[in-house]
This record gives C-alpha cells, sequence and structure tokens, in this order.
C-alpha cells in the first residue's frame, strides 16, 4: 500500500466546496489552517451540471445539493492546476467519470499534479436523464473494483477510494482494498433527498432530489467511518457534518486519520471559513493535550469490537 502524504494538521476542504485552485490560493493567505486541498472532482468532459437553484438549506441541520458534478474541461484543470501553488499544504485530485475508462483517463492526466488522487465513486445526483456515479458504480463491489484497478494502473500516487453512505459499503470498500485502493473516504453524501415548496407546490432543487450533507449526515458517515476501521484498520479520510472540534475528535476515535469540511464552510466569506479551520484545529490540540494524534485514531473500538451497531 502507498502511504497517504503526510497531511499537517490532518484538515481538508471536501471536493465541491472551495475547490478550485483561486481558492486555495485565497484561503492560504487567509490562514487557514489546512494541510490539504481537494479539487472539484474533475471530469472527463466540460460539464454545465444543473441549472440553479441547486442547493437547499433545509432547517433540520441537513444542505440538499443536486449539482450534477459541474466540472470545467479536463485542459482547464490542467492549465490551472499547472500554476499552483500550495506553501506546505498537499494537493489532493478527486476524479470521476462515467465508467472505469473515463476515470482512468482523467488520473492519466491529472495523476502528475496530486500528492494523492481521490475517487468519487458516489455522488447521488445527476442531470435529467443521467444514472448517477452511486447507482452506476458505488453500489456495486465488482464494478467499483474495476474503476479503482484502472486509477491504479495509471498513477503512482496514493489512491483514496471515496464510498457512497447508500451502498453496502463495507463489500464496496472490501473490493476496492482488494483492487488496490491505499485508503477509504467515508464519505460522500447521503440520499438523495427531496425538499419541496410549499407556496408553488414544487420541489425546490432543479435536480428534483439533492445529495444530504452537514450536521444531519454526521452518525451516518461517522458509522461509516467506524465499521470501516473496524474492518480493515487502514487511512480513513472522513467527511460529514465536521463543523466543530468535538466533531472531528468523535471520527478520529471512530478510526479517521484526516478530517474533511464541506457544508460548514458553505454561507462562510473565506475569513470566516479559515477561522473555522483554526477554531476546529486548536480543540482538536487542546483536547490532545499533547498526546500524538495517532495514538487516538480508532480508539473508540473496544478490543473485540467488530464495528458493528446491532443493538
Ligand atoms: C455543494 C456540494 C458539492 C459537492 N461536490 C462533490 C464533488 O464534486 N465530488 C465529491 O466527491 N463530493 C462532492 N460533495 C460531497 C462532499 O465532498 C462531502 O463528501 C459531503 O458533503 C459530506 O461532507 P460535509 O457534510 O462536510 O459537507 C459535494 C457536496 C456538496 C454539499
Amino acid at each position: 500500500m502507498i502511504p497517504l502524504p503526510e497531511i499537517e494538521p490532518p484538515l481538508i476542504n471536501a471536493s465541491g466546496i472551495l475547490s478550485y485552485p483561486e481558492v486555495f490560493a485565497a484561503f492560504e493567505s487567509a490562514g487557514a489552517c489546512l494541510g490539504g486541498y481537494v479539487t472539484k472532482s474533475v471530469g472527463p468532459r466540460e460539464k454545465p451540471g444543473n441549472e440553479n437553484p441547486v442547493v437547499v438549506y433545509p432547517p433540520e441541520g441537513a444542505v440538499l445539493n443536486s449539482l450534477a458534478l459541474p466540472t470545467q474541461s479536463a485542459e482547464d484543470w490542467e492549465r490551472d492546476l499547472e500554476e499552483i501553488k500550495l506553501k506546505n499544504a498537499k494537493l489532493i485530485v478527486s476524479v470521476y467519470g462515467g465508467d472505469s475508462r473515463e476515470f482512468a483517463g482523467v488520473t492519466r492526466r491529472m495523476s502528475r499534479f496530486g500528492d494523492a488522487i481521490e475517487v468519487n465513486l458516489g455522488c447521488p445526483n445527476k442531470e435529467p436523464g443521467e444514472q448517477t456515479i452511486m447507482e452506476s458504480i458505488g453500489q456495486n463491489p465488482a464494478l467499483s473494483a474495476e474503476v479503482i484497478e484502472r486509477v491504479r494502473d495509471e498513477t503512482d500516487k496514493p489512491v483514496i477510494a471515496k464510498l457512497s453512505p447508500n451502498s453496502d459499503y463495507l463489500a464496496v470498500a472490501e473490493s476496492c482494498m482488494n483492487a488496490g485502493a491505499d485508503a477509504l473516504g467515508c464519505g460522500n453524501t447521503l440520499g438523495p433527498g427531496l425538499a419541496v415548496d410549499i407556496q408553488s407546490r414544487a420541489a425546490i432543487l432543479a435536480g428534483t432530489t439533492g445529495g444530504i450533507s452537514g450536521p444531519a449526515l454526521k452518525p451516518i458517515n461517522l458509522r461509516m467511518t467506524y465499521e470501516a476501521y473496524a474492518r480493515f484498520r487502514c487511512p480513513i479520510v472522513a467527511y460529514g457534518g465536521i463543523e466543530t472540534w468535538e466533531d472531528a475528535v468523535e471520527y478520529i476515535l471512530a478510526g479517521a486519520s484526516v478530517l474533511g469540511i464541506g457544508t460548514a464552510f458553505m454561507r462562510k466569506s473565506t475569513h470566516e471559513a479559515a477561522a473555522l479551520t483554526r477554531d476546529i484545529w486548536e480543540g482538536v490540540q487542546e483536547y490532545l493535550g499533547g498526546e500524538p494524534m495517532s495514538a487516538l485514531i480508532g480508539a473508540a473500538h473496544r478490543p473485540a469490537d467488530g464495528g458493528g451497531s446491532d443493538a
């Protein structure tokens, strides 16, 4: 297995939120406490995604988005990533495609820019008429393994298989690890869910439904992290509702070694988002009280704990 690069501090943005190179530069200038940056998922060709509205903020602590993976062309990504200058932070390039050949093609072009490649296996959003990655690949262990195998062939960088919570994720994870993944991403958005406007009596999102992120997702992806760590003891990059240092510590205790922040950055200015990263990392460090973080990764697992939740 290829180790993940040292991401210090072990905080990153989540793909899709503040995930373009010019934003990374602004974030660094604002004093963000992020040891790595993840790009928006890079696809095989330019794609507009759905029209607005693509994000809803229901009051239940969830956010719904139906962006459907808009991305600039691979040529534009190459031009932008060519110029990227990060001080010490690592760069993780997120990739997607419609099938394993497309994932491989994007990885071939992007590998030289990234310190790691994150493979998006679980986006639940689509444009009208499309199948989602989650439906077409991320819920199928054999197809997910095929994607990871072909990505593995195209890069010597560590490969993170980012799973969907809407799947038999341990089965998918197992085939991805056997196919050459070095780490697991736990995980993408849930659902998709629905928001209805009672005035217009219609679904709010242009894509009708949208992937659920934010605090409502935390218990689910925390469980995914816990179970994946119990089964594989591999590096885990955790995403889902991380807003405070306490959230971050919960994920570390469950088994995460890197923490991704997404929805908590939304509706914040760059300076507010940068301040949030400092608050989270200061809180984690205070909690650690000088102990190395490695001592606490997975500490919530009791010795005989298989990671299940059958209570
Ligand atoms: C607006 C938006 C766009 C996203 N775009 C991507 C994407 O391009 N690729 C991907 O792997 N995940 C994408 N995600 C999922 C996030 O990276 C993350 O896994 C998820 O939102 C859970 O973390 P959070 O609750 O901190 O947002 C997106 C999420 C949101 C809310």
